[in-house]
């Protein structure tokens, strides 16, 4: 794979005056070369969406469920040699870039019949007082405007799918910016959407380099950003553009509480492998990764062996070989990253008890114990395959050790007490909490977002739909009601 990948502008392909290499962070090798826009083009693509905004949304909801019904298809049939290419530039096991790109179908699908559905309307009387006889209001939801997505490396496919499908299902504009390590599994979209009868100018995907990003924040044309990455990047937008409507989907340290009611073998194992796996899933690059686990004094001493064993049962190596679990990270200073927060936690009086080595972009899976709360580690989030593993006693202090972090993306529960599930319901600062399972558990279809510094906002078809849409509402006069 080494051909120039044109941005879409428009609908259409262009290329600019300038291009970069993506590579593979596995071995370095050149995966394609894509072209970036000029100003001039970044312009035409914003007046583009400016222009259609109103014909794009009042176009019929059959025509946007139709184009979104297309990638639906044309995803499915295209898998293998997306998640080949996902696999290429993330270096994420071809086995999670294949799980991706079905992920990607799924947000497509249910984007599809949520454009079907939405803005049915809905009835108020206002007839309660004198003043409203005879009024009814009618409540609609009407694009806020054209938006500007911004995207991720981590999941390059799935997270431009959630940007551009939920706009496409409610008629507004899109300029899809992909994250530089990994545009083209991103541009793939617009091959697929090049095939559909959207008006031009109703999407373009563009390869800004970040340092033009700024402009294209401020512009006015673009009142919705939707933003997922670090959170000092997603908090530089939102404060650059206090007037916009922002939804940023920032960072993590996902926790994983295990319960002393979660005690049996069998209980124990499953714990063990999911977090074991989910700790180091795309090389922990996601932001719902195991970061933290909470376990409780009654089983940490059967749990941590577990957990060390399904680690070191973990097969790291090249990313398109089906059989490997862990990769490489995005690149080799994100590794040298790693090392050097483990290596200070280490420094502080952790103890490691398996991985703790880099070779290139690749970090081995890490677990530690012990860490000191003042470490890198222990504050921000790794965003790599590093675990560390806490005792606690009891429901209480667990919740508060989950708690005690800046962020609230997700958490995990290993429970079987139902009404320990709704206490932790209640208790935990989060935007999700997944009972018997991993912090790191997300349908497409769920509202997905952070509490406290990990967001504003939610992902999830339908909650984007809403995100970015306003109410306008229609009061009749003079009706007989
Ligand atoms: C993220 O890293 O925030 C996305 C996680 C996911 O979609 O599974």
């Amino acid at each position: 794979m080494t051909s120039t990948h044109a941005f879409w502008l428009a609908g259409r392909q262009a290329t600019g005056e300038d291009s970069f290499d993506v590579t593979n962070p596995w071995d370095g090798r050149l995966v394609g070369t894509v072209a970036v826009p000029t100003d001039a083009q970044v312009e035409e693509a914003v007046a583009a969406a400016y222009a259609v905004r109103e014909e794009f949304a009042a176009t019929p909801a059959h025509v946007r469920a139709a184009a979104l019904d297309h990638v639906v298809r044309r995803l499915t049939e295209r898998t293998e040699e997306i998640a080949q290419l996902i696999s290429a530039e993330n270096g994420k096991p071809v086995k999670w870039a294949r799980g991706e790109v079905g992920r990607a179908v799924s947000v497509f699908r249910f984007a599809a019949e949520e454009a079907r559905r939405f803005n049915g309307g809905d009835a108020q009387r206002l007839d309660t007082d004198a003043g409203g006889t005879g009024r009814l209001g009618l409540t609609r939801r009407f694009p806020r405007g054209p938006v500007l997505g911004i995207a991720p490396f981590n999941f390059p496919l799935n997270l431009s799918a959630h940007k551009v499908a939920p706009a496409i299902a409610v008629g507004a504009p899109i300029i899809l910016k992909p994250a530089p390590a990994t545009p083209i599994s991103s541009l793939i979209l617009g091959e697929l959407l090049a095939e559909t009868d959207l008006p031009a100018g109703s999407w373009s995907v563009l390869t800004v380099p970040n340092d033009k990003m700024p402009a294209l924040v401020q512009d006015e044309r673009l009142p919705v950003i939707s933003f997922t990455g670090s959170g000092p990047v997603g908090y530089s937008i939102m404060e650059s553009v206090p007037r916009k409507h922002c939804t940023l989907e920032l960072g993590g340290n996902g926790a994983a509480v295990v319960l002393g009611d979660y005690s049996s073998e069998e209980d124990l194992d499953w714990a063990a492998t999911r977090i074991a796996t989910f700790s180091n899933y795309q090389g922990g690059q996601s932001c719902i990764s195991v970061q933290r686990v909470i376990a409780d004094a009654t089983v940490y001493d059967r749990l941590v062996p577990k957990i060390v064993a399904a680690v070191e049962a973990l097969v790291t190596g090249d990313p398109s070989d089906a059989a490997t679990d862990v990769g490489p990270l995005v690149s080799e200073d994100a590794a040298r990253r790693v090392e050097s927060w483990v290596d200070e936690a280490v420094g502080a009086g952790a103890t490691l008890l398996t991985g703790g080595g880099r070779d290139g972009a690749t970090y081995a899976p890490t677990v530690l114990t012990d860490l000191p709360g003042t470490t890198t580690l222990a504050r921000e989030e790794i965003f790599g395959p590093v675990l560390y593993v806490q005792k606690t006693h009891g429901e209480a202090e667990a919740f508060a050790a989950v708690n005690s972090s800046k962020y609230g993306l997700q958490a995990g529960v290993f429970t079987h007490d139902l009404q320990t599930a709704f206490r932790a319901h209640r208790a935990l600062e989060v935007g999700g909490v997944v009972i018997g399972d991993v912090p790191s558990y997300r349908a497409d279809q769920m509202p997905y977002g952070g509490a406290k510094q990990s967001g504003v906002g939610r992902e999830g078809v339908r909650y984007a739909m809403d995100d970015y849409t306003y109410e306008r509402v229609l009061v009749l006069t003079g009706l007989a009601l």
